[in-house]
């Protein structure tokens, strides 16, 4: 089965996503995979992001200017910028039944391309009136990019209805510096300038919990896959 499978009266869900190490999409995949053993059609949609500001330093991995690249996005991430960005023909229709959000934290808050989708003119339509989900990935801040995304989404017109987030290992200092190596070199590394440092990115167990979250999820949506005649049950809460 493809992807981009949106059949008929199966449930319908958008996982809508932002990556730059690939570490939303990991967990968009799991989701999926869940969504689909519980009779879901399943939509992924990746968030590309082509301002010209930041193009360069996020066109490629590793960064090359890893300290300077990722401080420089301190200023326009406070100041809520937005940027060019292009959204897949998927994450602008109306019809699903179910919107999951995958926002990386950049400074605390949603990264300068997801927001950029939430606040868009095309995101209304696939928002207004559709319950939506959230999943953070972030090296440890989650709560301030959730509720930030929270916010947007339901601006839009969603109905929340559930988060989840994912953080890397290790305290303040050491996640922070095996972030950074991961950015410098590309590949987790056992020490950044002398110092020890754990594994960066998703913690072994995300899958599981992404594929719970999901399950809850597609549990709330199963309603709508019900004979015609029963009658219709809001899935707004689960
Ligand atoms: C510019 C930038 C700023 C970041 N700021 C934070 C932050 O303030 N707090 C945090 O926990 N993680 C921060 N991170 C780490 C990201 O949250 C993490 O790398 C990201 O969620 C990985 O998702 P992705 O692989 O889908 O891009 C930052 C990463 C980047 C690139």
């Amino acid at each position: 089965m493809s992807d981009n499978d949106t059949l008929s009266r199966k449930p319908s869900v958008l996982l809508v996503y932002y990556t730059y190490t690939q570490q939303a999409l990991k967990v968009a995949e799991a989701m999926a995979e869940q969504f689909r053993k519980q009779d879901c059609s399943v939509t992924l949609a990746k968030i590309e992001f082509t301002d010209k500001r930041w193009l360069e330093r996020f066109s490629r991995f590793p960064l090359k200017h890893p300290w300077s690249e990722v401080l420089g996005m301190f200023i326009p991430q406070m100041r809520g910028a937005t940027g060019e960005i292009v959204i897949p023909e998927e994450a602008k229709r109306d019809d699903y039944d179910l919107v999951c959000i995958g926002s990386p934290t950049w400074f605390f808050r949603p990264s300068i391309p997801m927001r950029s989708y939430l606040v868009s003119q095309e995101a209304g339509p696939v928002l207004d009136g559709k319950p939506f989900a959230i999943y953070v990935v972030a090296r440890r801040y989650w709560s301030i990019n959730m509720k930030g995304v929270r916010k947007l989404a339901k601006k839009r017109g969603g109905e929340y209805v559930d988060n989840i987030h994912f953080v890397y290992a290790g305290r303040q200092i050491r996640s922070f510096l095996a972030l950074i190596g991961y950015f410098t070199h590309g590949e987790n590394r056992e020490k950044y300038a002398g110092i020890k440092i754990p594994p960066t990115n998703l913690q072994p167990g995300y899958e599981e919990q992404a594929r719970a979250f999901a399950s809850k999820l597609a549990d709330g949506l199963q309603v709508l896959a019900a004979p015609a005649g029963d009658p219709p049950v809001p899935a707004a809460k689960v």
